[in-house]
């Protein structure tokens, strides 16, 4: 029996969660470039980059020329990733049409990245949420959601408490992060269970890197449980700075074929898609994890080959 068709939508976070680990400066030009080509593919969000302290963040210091310079397709949202209140200053100046809040559910992984303890990020972004009111959507990512690598455990009830208290301030969505691949199917399926329960107004989104090779084992287990906003970064680029051990997201082609082929839509023109992930190692210099641009499609049949009788 055909299973309805679901609709899945994806946010592209190469640009800000891939750029921002990459050893080498992407250029300004390349990164507009890429931007306007992701745009073109069906997208419904794009994190274009993000409005952090150039000191922290080197290899996103050119927010406000790629934020000028980009080309805006209709119907895909231009995200930003926003840590304090000049964070938020920068971003509206932009035009950016929502900010993703960022702070950890962990302490130790919050001081280490954004340098203050989670009151006083969480007292900042209640600012901004308030600077946001009747301008542009918020969204708020947590990180560190299943596991912080220094703390170890982080329990689904600090996760909750902490979506409940950004919920209790009118955000419209909450994004759930395994910042280093710590999260396992079992858990995920708990968690999105949680979070569909609770907060069902909201946009739910799942962010998860391939740390430990459970990425599109976790995504899976958060579509089964009926969510259906994701993160991925083309090329399966990514990971935060600050958190020790981390390395790249989920690659967004693997995962969007992957949902394509077993009957889900995502909107993407995976052909266009694989075309522009197959010129991102051109791009940053050096071969990506992404597996879809190397093997094909599965409709990309090969040719026998030739048996030689002797
Ligand atoms: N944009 C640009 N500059 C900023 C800024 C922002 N959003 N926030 C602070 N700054 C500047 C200040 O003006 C100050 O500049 P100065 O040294 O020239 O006077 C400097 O940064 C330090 O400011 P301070 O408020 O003391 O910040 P900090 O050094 O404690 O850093 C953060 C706090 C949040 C700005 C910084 O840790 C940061 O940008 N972290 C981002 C981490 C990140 O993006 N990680 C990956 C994603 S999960
Ligand atoms: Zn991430």
């Amino acid at each position: 029996m055909k299973q309805p068709t679901q609709r899945i939508r994806f946010n592209e976070v190469v640009t800000r969660d891939g750029f921002q680990m990459e050893p080498e400066f992407v250029p300004t030009d390349a990164k507009v470039a890429l931007i306007d080509a992701l745009g073109e593919c069906g997208y419904a969000k794009i994190e274009v980059t993000s409005f952090t302290s150039a000191k922290a963040i080197p290899m996103l210091r050119d927010a406000e020329e790629v934020m000028g310079r980009i080309r805006r397709v209709p119907g895909v949202e231009y995200t930003v990733l926003v840590p304090n209140v000049r964070g938020a200053e920068r971003a509206l100046e932009s035009r950016a049409d929502e900010l993703n809040l960022v702070m950890s559910t962990s302490e130790t992984h919050n001081q280490a990245n954004l340098r203050m303890p989670r009151e006083k990020s969480f007292a900042g972004l209640r600012e901004v949420v308030a600077m946001a009111q009747g301008r542009v959507p918020v969204n708020v990512s947590l990180s560190t959601c299943f596991g912080c690598p220094m703390e170890g455990e982080v329990p689904q009830d600090e996760v909750l408490r902490w979506a409940d208290r950004f919920a209790e301030l009118g955000v419209r969505g909450l994004t759930v992060c395994d910042t280093t691949g710590m999260a396992n199917p079992a858990q995920v399926g708990r968690m999105s269970e949680a979070l569909r329960e609770r907060f069902e107004g909201l946009q739910l989104t799942l962010h998860f890197h391939n740390t430990r090779g459970m990425g599109l084992a976790n995504l899976l287990a958060a579509v089964q449980a009926g969510i259906d906003r994701f993160d991925g970064s083309l090329g399966g680029l990514g990971g935060c700075p600050y958190a020790p051990g981390a390395s790249g997201n989920i690659a967004s082609e693997d995962a969007i074929h992957m949902l394509q082929v077993m009957g889900y839509d995502t909107g993407i023109d995976i052909n266009r898609l694989l075309a522009v992930a197959r010129d991102l190692p051109r791009i940053v210099g050096h071969d990506v994890p992404g597996q879809l641009a190397k093997a094909g499609l599965t409709t990309e049949l090969h040719p026998t080959p030739c048996i030689t009788t002797v």
